[in-house]
């Protein structure tokens, strides 16, 4: 307790010479070192280290309170301050954060880009819970004043650069710590006993020490804690054997793996852990689930019953699979007589602009000037593969451009089918859709779709390349892109005579040009294929994070799925996250289940991405918090409830940024659509 005295009073000094230097309007106040000057004068600096960060620039005295980002606060009677109704007025207060009786209650800031070092000043907030500086670049040691909090329950600093031993006086937190999650550092040396030999941290029950550098044998003494649920100490150098007295823990996950451990493995419950848990240790480590110490042949009865039945299970799915194979092999050949068959009547139809036994070119407005010797003669390089075919960007004898979309296979093979979808996609004309200009079908039935070829960059690219020279895409920008996406879809789904649903709504079809403006492609292609196949491409879309929940049992895609699709890259656009399967492990990215879990976590103003929120003053007066709303309604898992497309362009039309002057310049070239090539 005497160093932290010595803090506060060097606080105390920091603090008369900042009154001195700053305003009087400014000044904090001196009679006391709240959490908000502890906050001020040394976290933040010590955080951001030589870098200025993004979010420790909203702890401001100029911002109000509950705008700082990453932190909860608590008066000292241990009612919460709620920042969640951003219409309450402690949402604007401006000298809230001089309220002496506030305390710091959690700071949270994982991934956000913190360079500094961790201060120690940490272990003087005297109701500060959650420490989460998980997914940072914070380096240095782990202050051993950190364990001279009387509050902190949660700690999390995986995942940063933190070296050095790890201070004793971190088990001081035991009466009250639940979790300390330290994983993928760099700490060493061996792990400290706590000071007090009977300490149990009854509360404690995940302790995540993996990937660092500790070393020693097994720190025995963790298996009187005895609260604990998870234990993690893979991927360090430990060594030696492990304590029977393990198997006293109530554990649902144990990792061990990757030490330098030996000897004979304690017996736990059956079979409760795998190999998994202890693989990558010394050789010498044995007992079950790895190889048995006796050093003769080695397998159980129990292993080789489970070896048996694995072959088993392994020949049960290599019979299916097989008789899959078949069946798919014999309906393929029935498709492929029937292809025949429309290739002989198709040999019969009079295309428009066609070349005797070459095929047929059937000419939209705008691509009237297209010969197919023009098309065929075009040298193309492979832009994209989609689900739907592969996309070329081909240029013509006479230097022109254009992009041809080569379908693939399973597209409707008769005329009657085919070519009334192919005439109304020809007819589409609106600022926010790419037209086709021409439609090529081959003696084979190949087909090909013949657009304006656009050098722009798809909005996937904007929002997610980290190319040099990419715009800043802030709010007025997302903002213009989002509602030209929605008044597209709305045109498909209400401005024409037949309605058509785009089918295929993501941020990889939409092209955004260098004034921002946005235009969709990929529309209606569904209705080219075979339903069969169009069905076939709706599954395999399972990893797909647009597609609505109802496309799991029905898979014919129509105007509410394409709102749901438009709802996730509305989220897309707002958090700048990617949705469906993606990131480091591959896992499943549900965006509105991350928005829901911001808005009950109360962090909602923390789920923007960091450019969006560049200079908006007030979410609220510029439609982002309604946007944000929008994108959740949209994404309704009863699909009834979801707004429709025409609504979703009058609500981004009525709550729009206020600052977009730079945006519609006169520059801006909307006539370009009219005149291609
Ligand atoms: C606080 O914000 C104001 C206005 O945005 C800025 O002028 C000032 O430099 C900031 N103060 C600190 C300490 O960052
Ligand atoms: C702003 O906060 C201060 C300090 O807690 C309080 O005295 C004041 O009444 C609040 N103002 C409003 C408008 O709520
Ligand atoms: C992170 O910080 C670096 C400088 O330290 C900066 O260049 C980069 O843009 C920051 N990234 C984000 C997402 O803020
Ligand atoms: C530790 O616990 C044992 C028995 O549980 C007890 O005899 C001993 O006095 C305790 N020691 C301390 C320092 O509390
Ligand atoms: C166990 O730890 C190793 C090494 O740190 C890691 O690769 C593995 O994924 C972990 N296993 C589980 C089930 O968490
Ligand atoms: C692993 O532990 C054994 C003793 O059990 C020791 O001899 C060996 O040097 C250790 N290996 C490493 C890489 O630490």
């Amino acid at each position: 307790m005497a160093v932290l005295k010595l803090y506060s009073l060097y606080i105390f000094y920091t603090l008369i010479s900042i009154t001195i230097s700053a305003s009087p309007a400014q000044s904090l106040s001196l009679s006391a070192s709240t959490d908000v000057e502890l906050l001020l004068v040394k976290i933040k600096a010590s955080l951001q280290g030589n870098t200025e960060n993004l979010l420790l620039s909203s702890w401001n005295s100029s911002v109000p309170l509950c705008q700082w980002r990453g932190l909860k606060w608590v008066f000292s009677n241990g009612s919460p301050l709620s920042c969640i109704d951003i219409s309450a007025p402690q949402w604007t207060n401006l000298s809230l954060y001089k309220e002496p009786s506030l305390h710091l209650l959690s700071l949270q800031l994982p991934s956000a880009n913190l360079t500094g070092s961790l201060p120690r000043e940490l272990g003087g907030f005297s109701m500060l819970q959650s420490l989460y500086l998980n997914i940072n670049s914070l380096s240095g040691t782990i202050p051993l004043e950190l364990g001279y909090s009387s509050s902190l329950s949660d700690i999390d600093l995986s995942d940063n650069v933190f070296s050095g031993a790890l201070a004793p006086s971190v088990w001081n937190l035991c009466d009250r710590l639940v979790s300390l999650r330290l994983h993928g550092n760099a700490l060493a040396g061996s792990l400290p006993e706590p000071a007090l030999p009977n300490t149990t941290c009854n509360n404690l029950q995940f302790l995540d020490l993996g990937s660092n550098k500790f070393s020693g044998s097994f720190p025995e003494f963790v298996t009187r804690f005895q609260g604990i649920n998870e234990l993690d100490l893979s991927g360090n150098m430990f060594s030696g054997p492990i304590p029977e007295t393990l198997t006293g823990l109530k554990l649902e996950k144990l990792n061990l793996s990757h030490n330098n451990f030996s000897g004979v493995l304690p017996v736990f419950g059956e079979s409760k852990f795998g190999v998994e848990v202890f693989e990558g240790n010394d050789p010498s480590l044995c007992g079950l689930p790895l190889r048995s110490c006796s050093g003769s042949s080695g397998l159980s009865p129990g292993a080789i019953a489970g070896i048996v039945i694995g072959l088993m299970t392994g020949v049960v799915v290599l019979a299916s699979l097989l008789i899959g194979y078949m069946q798919n092999k014999r309906r393929k050949g029935m498709e492929d007589s029937d292809d025949d068959m429309e290739e002989c009547e198709d040999d019969e139809v009079g295309g428009v602009g066609g070349v005797g036994g070459e095929g047929k070119l059937i000419l939209f407005q705008g691509g009237e000037h297209l010969t197919l010797e023009d098309v065929l003669n075009a040298t193309g390089q492979v832009m994209e593969k989609t689900s739907y075919g592969t996309v070329y960007k081909a240029k013509l004898a006479d230097g022109g451009t254009i992009a041809l979309r080569l379908m693939r296979e399973g597209s409707c093979k008769d005329r009657s089918s085919c070519l009334p979808v192919i005439k109304q996609l020809g007819k589409i004309r609106h600022d926010s859709l790419i037209p086709l200009r021409a439609f090529y079908q081959g003696k084979r039935g190949e087909k090909l779709l013949i657009y304006d070829y656009l050098p722009n960059r798809t909005l996937h690219d904007l929002l997610f390349e980290s190319k040099a020279g990419k715009p800043m895409l802030n709010w007025a920008r997302r903002h213009k892109i989002a509602l030209a996406i929605a008044r597209g879809l709305a045109y498909l789904h209400t401005g024409l005579e037949t309605p058509i649903t785009h089918g295929n709504v993501r941020s990889k079809n939409v092209l955004v040009d260098e004034f921002f403006v946005a235009r969709l492609t990929e529309f209606g292609l569904d209705k080219l294929m075979i339903p069969t196949v169009a069905d076939e491409i709706v599954a395999l879309a399972k990893t797909d994070g647009y597609k609505a929940p109802e496309l799991q049992r029905m898979k014919k895609c129509n105007s509410r799925t394409d709102v749901y699709a438009f709802g996730i890259l509305l989220l897309e656009i707002l958090i700048g996250k990617k949705p469906g399967k993606n990131g480091r492990n591959n896992d499943f990215v549900d965006l509105p289940s991350i928005v829901k879990v911001a808005v009950l976590e109360e962090t909602t103003m923390e789920v923007f991405d960091l450019e969006v929120l560049k200079g908006v003053r007030s979410p609220m007066e510029e439609g982002l918090v309604q946007a944000l709303k929008l994108a959740m309604g949209c994404c309704a898992p009863v699909a009834s409830v979801r707004p429709t497309m025409d609504e979703v362009v009058k609500q981004l039309e009525e709550n729009r940024p206020r600052n977009r002057s730079a945006l519609y310049s006169p520059n801006e070239t909307r006539s370009e659509i009219g005149t291609p090539f």
